[in-house]
């Protein structure tokens, strides 16, 4: 079924969690509890269908204003999440790697992460970015401090920053752009994901929350993508 072209990276902003736990009358973190098994179904999707790279939006650095019961719900699950997958990440060949500002995450959470990272290292399958503690305009900013100390040290000259100069300091300067952005529960905003790499990315918005989203919703939206004519500002070869 999927013949045409995959999208060599897929990113995915996770959203609607709470509203899925509201609409059973549950409290927030039993949407985000249910969540776990959508993030499995599309790292096995992604797999499947041959993506090489999955970039998924976990926890923004505004969540951090989240109520703390909220908050420390979440990284309770970060840390479950990473104990109970990490064997089975690691035979499907998946590696894993965190972006974001892992400073703020709780020990436990930050050597959680460490843990995954280490014991994912040989995965060659399927890249699997976890965006936790987010931000794309810090990213961008970090970028700018690393490019202006090297310019004070002399190492760098003001005319090597370029848009590539730049693209070499994000976090994602290893995995390229995304071809593909998913956005789940139907929201049309980017909410601070990605904002340089999404440059010329297709965008997908479905109204399926989060943890409803299984395989069949990534396999629907690559058939969308692969209907799509990517021009990049060109204009079509006839
Ligand atoms: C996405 O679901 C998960 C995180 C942002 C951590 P939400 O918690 O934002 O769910 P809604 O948008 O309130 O339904
Ligand atoms: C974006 O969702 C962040 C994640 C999915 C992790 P939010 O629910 O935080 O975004 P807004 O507040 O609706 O823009
Ligand atoms: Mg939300």
């Amino acid at each position: 079924m999927l013949s045409g072209p995959i999208p060599r990276h897929v990113a995915i902003i996770m959203d609607g969690n709470g509203r899925w736990a509201s609409e059973r009358r549950l409290p927030r973190p039993f949407g985000h509890r249910a969540g776990m098994k959508a993030v499995r179904e599309a790292v096995e999707g992604a797999i499947d269908a041959g993506v090489a790279v999955l970039t998924l939006f976990a926890f923004s650095e505004e969540n951090w204003n989240r109520p703390a019961t909220e908050i420390s719900a979440l990284m309770d699950l970060l840390e479950e999440y990473i104990a109970k997958e990490v064997a089975e990440l690691k035979g499907q060949g998946v590696r894993v790697h965190v972006l974001g500002d892992r400073t703020r995450l709780t020990p436990g959470g930050r050597s959680a992460v460490e843990q995954v990272e280490r014991e994912t290292a040989g995965g060659q399958k399927l890249s699997l970015n976890l965006c936790i503690s987010y931000s794309s305009r810090g990213e961008i900013a970090h970028a700018a401090r690393l490019l202006a100390e090297e310019v004070l040290k002399g190492t760098k000259q003001l005319e090597d920053i370029d848009e590539e100069a730049i693209r070499a300091k994000l976090y994602t300067a290893p995995w390229g752009d995304p071809d593909l952005l998913i956005r789940t529960s139907g929201e049309q905003r980017l909410s601070n994901f990605l904002l340089w790499q999404l440059a010329y990315t297709e965008l997908y918005i479905t109204p399926v929350l989060w943890p409803d989203f299984n395989r069949r919703t990534l396999l629907e939206a690559i058939l969308d993508y692969q209907r799509r004519e990517r021009r990049f500002g060109k204009v079509t070869a006839s």
